[in-house]
């Protein structure tokens, strides 16, 4: 098996210089390694050997060691992701770049502008890794960490525990870089996204060709329809949501802000866990595909650099098929129902569904800090029989919104309860428990955000308790281990409402 990957290597003076006079960015349709060109095997992190966990150690110290003007530098490779203001997370990197800024969240490219990144990041790493280790061939793949098996934090990451003696250390939650659990299991499970079958849906508009046809969000695998990039703070998918945007809360630190996120090493190990699940989700069949009647998921351009520094661009299309087109394979995960944009494809039901609200707790403004806050919704005038009515005839779905979540700090996570006595304490085995709230997102720029949780099956759990009744208790209860420095308030909620689909 050929391990190499042949590059383009015609006009890299140039268009280097080009980049390093921040002029536009000269974009050429990029050589991708393509069918039988040799597979690249993305590890989890656990099962690597010392001597591989040194080699990718010391190909970031290499990248580290650039000018963030490179863009084969880490700098320019995170501020790619997001670009912080001044020191905010270490190191300044005055100016404006190719490429920087343009990560791809709440839209239905995340998935796609996360895995482009990722094949160009591993790509620069690769040979900063060969060249640091001074082996040419050296097969690097991006290992990826599941914190579903493992909820603790990597130890590389952590010891020696300062960013002087170690390239793979930054700032933290406590919890994560100290060796105690990282990554609680709620927060981890991917069930609630893989088990959806529809990667997008659009809220209303004509034009949503390849996603599913809602008049609003609702919970979809991959993200929101979007004519255009562009960040639509509302559109996260499921997967999006949780595991992805939880555990960049949890993990806390640098991890917990878009604009410092790709900063820290363990970013790019997390973000391929998100990729792998792509692949998962896509192996589950049963009528899931990528939204390939939409053309601008289809053909949309996206500007990236290889490792020669050479600008590139990456349309949806050449990365659907992470074996055959890109050249890497997850260990244990096999590519299957894979569609090709040149192959007839799969339509969603267009048929347009509305949703109903029934029931809200009105404006609260709650705000979620430390202790746990109860929100109470109303269900008078019988509602709580229908909703039930509705749940055991599966006439509908029920729907729990959280509405409008402002991020106030970054670094807290909650865990949501329906109707749980004060006395109980709160498991997320139980049919109480409706799933977790976290945003990540630049506290600087607060967009509001709602979330969505199908409570359907716990209303029915609920009622045969006998604890189903006429008024909704809504509890959020902090998910991730409380810090010395935690500040008074993470998050503040708007509503909480109810909602049949
Ligand atoms: Cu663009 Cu996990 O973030």
């Amino acid at each position: 098996m050929s391990k190499r990957i042949v590059f383009r290597t015609a006009s890299v003076g140039a268009v280097l210089m080009l980049v390093l006079c921040a002029g536009p960015a000269a974009a050429v349709a990029v050589v991708l390694p393509g069918p039988g060109s040799g597979e690249y095997v993305r590890k989890e992190f656990h099962s690597l050997t010392p001597e591989e966990v040194e080699a990718y150690a010391a190909g970031v110290e290499l990248m580290k060691s650039r000018e963030f003007i490179d863009p084969t530098s880490w700098l320019y490779q995170a501020n790619i992701h997001g670009v912080p203001g001044g020191t905010t997370c270490g190191t300044a990197t005055p100016g404006s770049y190719p490429a920087w800024n343009t990560c791809q969240h709440g839209t239905y490219f995340f998935l796609s502008w996360h895995r482009m990144y990722l094949y160009f990041f591993e790509r620069i790493l690769r040979s900063a890794v060969q060249e640091a280790i001074g082996d040419p061939d050296y097969p690097f793949a991006l290992p990826y960490w599941n914190y579903q098996v493992h909820p603790l934090l990597p130890e590389p990451f952590r010891v020696p525990n300062n960013a002087a003696a170690n390239p793979l250390w930054t700032p933290r939650s406590a919890w994560c870089n100290q060796g105690l659990t990282c990554v609680p299991p709620p927060a981890s499970s991917s069930e609630v996204a893989l088990a959806l079958l529809h990667f997008c849906n659009c809220p209303g508009t004509s034009s949503c060709a390849g996603c599913q046809r809602y008049l609003d969000p609702l919970l979809t695998f991959g993200s929101e329809y979007s004519a255009f990039p562009q960040h639509l703070w509302n559109g996260h998918g499921q997967l999006e949501t949780q595991p992805h945007d939880i555990v960049h809360v949890v993990i806390g630190g640098w991890m917990s802000r878009v604009d410092c996120s790709a900063r820290d090493p363990i970013f790019y190990l997390h973000h391929a866990n998100i990729d792998r699940l792509w692949q998962v989700w896509l192996n589950l069949g049963l009528g899931r595909a990528n939204p390939l009647g939409a053309d601008s998921w289809k053909n949309q351009e996206f500007t990236f650099f290889d490792e020669t520094g050479e600008a590139v661009v990456l349309t949806g299309c050449q990365v659907v098929d992470m074996a055959g087109q890109l050249g890497y394979v997850y260990d244990g995960v096999p590519v299957e129902n894979v569609q090709h944009c040149d192959e007839p494809i799969f339509t969603p039901d267009q048929s347009a569904q509305q949703k109903e609200l029934l029931a809200a707790s009105g404006d609260v403004q709650v705000e979620l800090g430390a202790e746990p806050v109860t929100v109470i919704v109303p269900l008078s005038n019988d509602l709580d029989r229908q909703i039930l009515e509705t749940a055991q005839t599966d006439s509908g779905r029920i729907l729990l919104n959280v509405d409008d979540v402002t991020l106030v700090n970054p670094g807290g996570a909650y865990s949501i309860y329906i109707n749980l006595m004060p006395w109980e304490e709160p498991d997320p085995s139980s049919s109480h428990f409706a799933g977790n709230l976290g945003i990540f997102g630049n506290p600087n720029h607060a967009h509001e955000q709602d979330r969505s949780y199908d409570v359907t099956d716990h209303v029915v759990a609920l009622s045969q308790k006998g604890r189903w009744t006429d008024s909704l208790e809504v509890t959020f209860v902090r998910l991730d281990p409380e810090e010395a420095e935690d500040p008074e308030v993470f998050l503040r909620v708007d509503q909480v409402s109810v909602v049949k689909q």
